[in-house]
Parts: C-alpha cells; structure tokens; sequence
C-alpha cells in the first residue's frame, strides 16, 4: 500500500487533565506550531474523551478544556491557519473507536506500556475507557486519514498502534482505505524529565509541583524550581558523550537546547565547564524569556472563556467536514446500513 493517495495532514491531541507542562510544551505545541502553514493540514484537539477515562471532576474539566486551548492559541496556533476543537464536540470520534474497538485485539491492548503504568496493581479497578483508550487514539487519528502525528516519546507505541488498527481494518475488508500514519518524533525533547528524578518523565500528574514546570507558572516559581532541580556535583561536560549516566543534567541541557531552538552540541559548546550555580539561572532565565508570553496570553484568554467556546465550535464544524464523509464510508465498507 502507498501513502501517496492520501492529503499530507497532521493530527494530535493533548488530554485536558491537569494543567500543561514544559513536557507537554516542548515535546508536542512547540513542534505542532512549527509544523503549521508547512505543506500539511493541520488539525489540533483537547481530547476530553481521553480525559474522562479516569473520573474529572464537571466542573474542572470544563476550564481544563479550556486552558489547553488557550495553551494552543497562545503558543501560536491560528485557528485560521489550523482546526482547532475538542473531540467531545465531533461525535465521529466515538463511533469510529467502537469500530476500532472491534477490530484492535485484547493481545495488542494488553502489551500497552501506559496502561500498565497507569493502572499498576489496580488493573481490575480502573475503567474499561482506560484499557479501550489507545482504540479511541487510533480514531482520532484515523479519522482524519492524518499521515503525519507528531507526538512525544510516550505516546509512540500508541501511533504505532494505530497503524496496526489501520492495516488490520485494510486487510480484514480489502480495502485500501486507512494510510499507515508516521509517527513525527524528533527534536531534543521528546521525553522531558521530572526535575526531582531524571529517570522519571515530566507529567502533569506527578506527586509534587516541584517536578515540574507548568506553563503557568509565574518566573519565580520557575526559578525557584530550576534552582532546586536535581543535579550531580559535577561541572557540564566537554562533550555531549560526558553527559551518558547523568539523566538530570542531560534533562536540563536538553530542555535549554529545545527552548532555544539550538542542539545539545551547541549549548554544550558554550556551557563546557560551567558549573550549575552558571547554567541552572542562564536556564531559568531563558524558560522565563520563552514561557512569560505565553502564560501572559494564556490568562487574558482564560478572561473570555466565550471567545475560547466559540473558537473551538468553529474548530469542531471544519473538523467534522472531513470526519463525517470518512466515517460514511467506513459504515459502508463494514456494512453498517444508514439512513
Ligand atoms: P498527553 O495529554 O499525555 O500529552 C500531550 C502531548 O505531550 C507530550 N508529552 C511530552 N513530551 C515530552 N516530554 C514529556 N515529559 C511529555 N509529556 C507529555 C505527549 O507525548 C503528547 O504528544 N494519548 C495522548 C493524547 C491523544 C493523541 C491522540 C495524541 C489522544 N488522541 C491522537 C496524538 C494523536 C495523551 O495522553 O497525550
């Protein structure tokens, strides 16, 4: 099968659950602006449906929602330019997961990496929405027939998932009708660490906020939080090579690298030798430059949440031009008789 047949057009989510970090920054809206007006379409969603797969508070999902569109708009996606909307508002979303759900197999669920983690020992406990979850991911996905879905580190056995889904409906009905999407995993941020514990990814749902740097925070906190991140007594290295079995200072000079739009090389090229009481404020000051905008932004957009409604209504009715067509004539080619 070839891809050629199918539009270049990027899709991804980020989940409304808990506030934005720097991981959710660096690792997917930093890149989703870049690939923006770059030969793709792009279509960018706050996937509420994942959000719901452990229990929200109403409430507090409803501004959840909310601050991630505004963490979008304010980093520089044009709703112009990109669609922009939340899943729960394109009911095609659903439908094409309980599809997925019939032709994804339990064995495939089972080797889930991030349901594990998430359920742990409590595996009978947690809801069956969190086990279907990576099923629902590959609807989103598909849906679109989005070839490109760029996504941080964790989040790559899900899209290769999603191309097993879309190989398996392909093969099952003959058809050649889902494309094979590439997951876009690239850059130096593709998994930013826990500032407490290097080998521990960046989340939003980490026991302390001194782990991470949310994209609200205000730049003494950001300072204050850089200061306290966990290093090692020593110096940054010569080379990018004496940085192998430092997880901590390899998270730092990663996360500077991928602020400043320089490589590793580069900032450990100006920093050789630099010891942390140099390079964690040179850090906190260029995160500050970088995130202040943003989180000014993102706060006057929390002022009008109308503005943000209506922005994501909006988003929902184009998105929904493209999804109902392909959710159509997957009916058709399962069978599924419609009106
Ligand atoms: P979520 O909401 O956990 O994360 C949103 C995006 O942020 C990236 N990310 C990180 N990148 C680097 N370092 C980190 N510490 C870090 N933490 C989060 C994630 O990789 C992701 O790209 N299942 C997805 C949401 C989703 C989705 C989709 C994504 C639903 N449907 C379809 C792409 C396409 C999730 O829970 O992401």
């Amino acid at each position: 099968m070839t891809e050629s047949k199918f539009t270049p057009r990027v899709f991804s989510g980020i989940k409304p659950s808990g506030g934005l970090t720097l991981g959710n920054y660096l690792g997917a809206i930093k890149r989703f602006v870049g690939m923006q007006g770059a030969g793709f379409e792009t279509i960018y969603c706050v996937v509420d449906l994942h959000a719901i797969t452990v229990w929200q508070d109403p409430a507090e999902l409803k501004t959840a929602t909310r601050e991630v569109a505004a963490g979008y708009l304010a980093s520089g996606i044009d709703p112009e330019k990109s669609i922009l909307f939340n899943q729960s508002q394109v009911h095609e979303h659903a439908e094409l997961g309980w599809i997925f759900n019939c032709v994804a197999r339990v064995g495939w669920m089972n080797r889930m990496t991030q349901f594990k983690d998430k359920a742990g020992s409590n595996a009978e406990n947690v809801s069956l929405g969190l086990y279907a979850y990576p099923s629902l991911m590959a609807a989103d996905i598909l849906l679109y027939h989005a070839t490109h879905v760029p996504v941080g580190e964790d989040q790559k056995q899900h899209v290769e998932l999603t191309r097993d889904i879309a190989a398996k409906f392909n093969h099952d009905f003959k058809v050649d009708f889902f494309p094979l999407t590439t997951p876009v995993i690239e850059g130096p941020a593709m998994r930013v660490m826990n500032l407490r514990d290097g080998t521990k990814k960046m989340s939003k749902s980490g026991e302390s906020d001194m782990e991470r740097i949310n994209m609200t925070d205000d730049a003494d906190t950001i300072a204050k939080k850089f200061k306290k991140a966990k290093t090692d007594p020593e110096p940054l290295p010569e080379t990018l090579d004496g940085l192998k079995d430092r997880p901590e200072a390899r998270n730092l000079v990663d996360i500077y690298s991928a602020l400043n739009d320089i490589t590793p090389e580069a900032v450990i090229a100006e920093y050789a030798g630099a010891g942390w009481g140099r390079f964690k404020p040179a850090l906190a000051d260029l995160a500050v430059e970088k995130l202040a905008p943003i989180s000014t932004e993102m706060e006057r957009l929390m002022n009008d949440p109308a503005e943000i409604d209506r922005i994501l209504g909006r988003g929902a009715e184009r998105a929904c031009e493209i999804a109902a067509p392909i959710l159509k004539e997957t009916y058709d080619i399962v069978g599924l008789l419609r009106r």
